[in-house]
């Protein structure tokens, strides 16, 4: 794929939509941050907003409610969200990449109807539920069961770190049917909130991203009907790599944006603070660390940039997603440790951000795979060819 060189020069829609986000990010996410940060409180207006804008179904198609746009325009929304507040990119992230691209791609008419409508427009917010206390990295290790009974399932089990996980209101159950088939027995399940048996377990007080509401879930006994499984029988797998797949490449720009959100702020200080009768940018062991910083963020960039384009031409983006998704992520923890360093004391205090960027850097090098699992579908990828 290094032979597909492609022209990134963005379209009027693409700058449009990319300035929406930027000045949404700057008047109506970074009011009230920090307090949100600090009392882990749910963006919920904020998330209403994004609703407003189109950014809850970025791609999905204009007759389900979405904004019909391309993968290129939603990294770009991605990064500019990210720069300021990752709790909320992340609420966007997983309802466009993981719930409304796999109800899009591979739901029932009666199924894009019934729920892709209203997750598209954001009226509703959707989860997907693939970790368990022992199925994270390790995916296939499923425990969670959907015991088919004829006209439904039967759900009992326990998913883990559910991002959205109270506020949503559609829930992407993946879970084992049939045990001696392996991963071919697993199967997604649309659950709606409020069925008899779905408990939704406490929230997990966390490092970063803390506005955004990450619970377990507990179901026992939980009936679904049939015609909430999303393709046939045994699909459930590999739905959820599929989807995981476009997913990273959103992963890739949240991190993407967060690196680059410390770096402005970092590079703004430099110029400002004085420290031996200079600006501490005029020290090369300051400019230097800039330097490092603009070069690697800018590589990121063009990983994630190539991925969306991959995605967008109808390239096999696995590899790309997964390249850009460590890669980005890997450059959001350092830029943002340096971003923190070039502050000195302000650096480790709330007001000045570049902390809160750092502890949500960390979760995009542990989600939607861990960096070691992108080198993992990397390696693979790379062997098999
Ligand atoms: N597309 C299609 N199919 C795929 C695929 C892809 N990208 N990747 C794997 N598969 C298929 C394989 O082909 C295989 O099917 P066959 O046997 O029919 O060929 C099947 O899936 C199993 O694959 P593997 O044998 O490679 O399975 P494995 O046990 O070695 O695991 C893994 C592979 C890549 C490590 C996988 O388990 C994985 O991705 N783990 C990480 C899980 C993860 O990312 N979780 C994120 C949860 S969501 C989240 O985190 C959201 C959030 O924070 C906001
Ligand atoms: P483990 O799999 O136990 O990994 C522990 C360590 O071992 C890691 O460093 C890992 O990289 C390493 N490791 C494991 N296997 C290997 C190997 N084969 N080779 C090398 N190293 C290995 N999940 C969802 O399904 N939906 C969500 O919405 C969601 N949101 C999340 C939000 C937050 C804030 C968090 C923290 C997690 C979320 N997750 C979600 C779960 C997340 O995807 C998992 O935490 C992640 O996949 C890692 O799984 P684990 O925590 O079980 O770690």
């Amino acid at each position: 794929s290094i032979l597909n060189f492609m022209d990134f020069t963005l379209t009027e829609e693409q700058q449009m939509v990319q300035q929406a986000a930027k000045d949404f990010a700057q008047n109506e996410l970074l009011p009230g941050i920090i307090e949100r940060d600090d009392a882990q409180a749910f963006p919920k207006e904020q998330v209403k907003k994004m609703a407003e804008l189109g950014f809850m179904g970025m791609m999905v198609d204009s007759k389900y409610g979405g904004s019909g746009l391309d993968t290129l325009s939603y990294v770009l929304v991605m990064e500019e969200l990210s720069k300021i507040d990752a709790s909320s990119s992340v609420i966007v992230s997983v309802n466009n990449s993981l719930v409304c691209w796999g109800l899009e791609t591979f739901g029932t008419e009666a199924q894009k109807e019934k729920y892709l409508s209203r997750l598209a427009t954001g009226e509703i917010i959707g989860a997907f539920c693939l970790s368990e206390p022992e199925a994270g990295s390790d995916a296939t290790s499923q425990k969670t069961t959907a015991i088919d009974k004829g006209d439904h399932y039967l759900i009992n089990g326990t998913k883990n770190w559910i991002t959205n996980g109270n506020s949503a209101e559609v829930y992407l159950v993946i879970a084992q049917t049939d045990v001696e088939k392996g991963h071919k027995g697993i199967n997604a399940l649309i659950v709606e909130k409020g069925t008899d048996g779905f408990e939704i377990g406490p929230k997990e007080n966390k490092m970063g991203i803390r506005s955004s509401d990450t619970h377990s879930l507990l179901f026992n006994d939980v009936k679904v009907p049939k015609e909430n499984r999303i393709g046939e029988d045994g699909f459930g797998f590999k739905f959820a790599m599929k989807t995981l797949a476009g997913g990273r490449i959103g992963i890739a720009a949240q991190a993407l944006g967060i690196a680059a959100g410390a770096y402005e702020l970092a590079l703004k200080y430099s110029k400002e603070r004085k420290a031996f009768g200079t600006e501490i940018c005029n020290h090369q062991a300051i400019a230097f660390k800039l330097a490092d910083m603009h070069t690697k963020i800018q590589a990121a960039r063009h990983l994630v940039y190539q991925a969306a384009w991959d995605k967008d031409n109808g390239k096999d983006y696995t590899l790309s997603g997964a390249m850009a998704k460590l890669y980005a992520a890997e450059t959001a923890m350092e830029v943002a440790t340096e971003a923190v360093q070039i502050h000195g004391g302000n650096g480790f205090v709330k007001d000045y951000h570049v902390e809160r960027l750092m502890r949500d850097a960390k979760i995009t090098q542990i989600y939607e795979g861990t960096s070691e699992i992108q080198k993992i579908v990397i390696s693979r990828s790379i062997l098999k060819n």
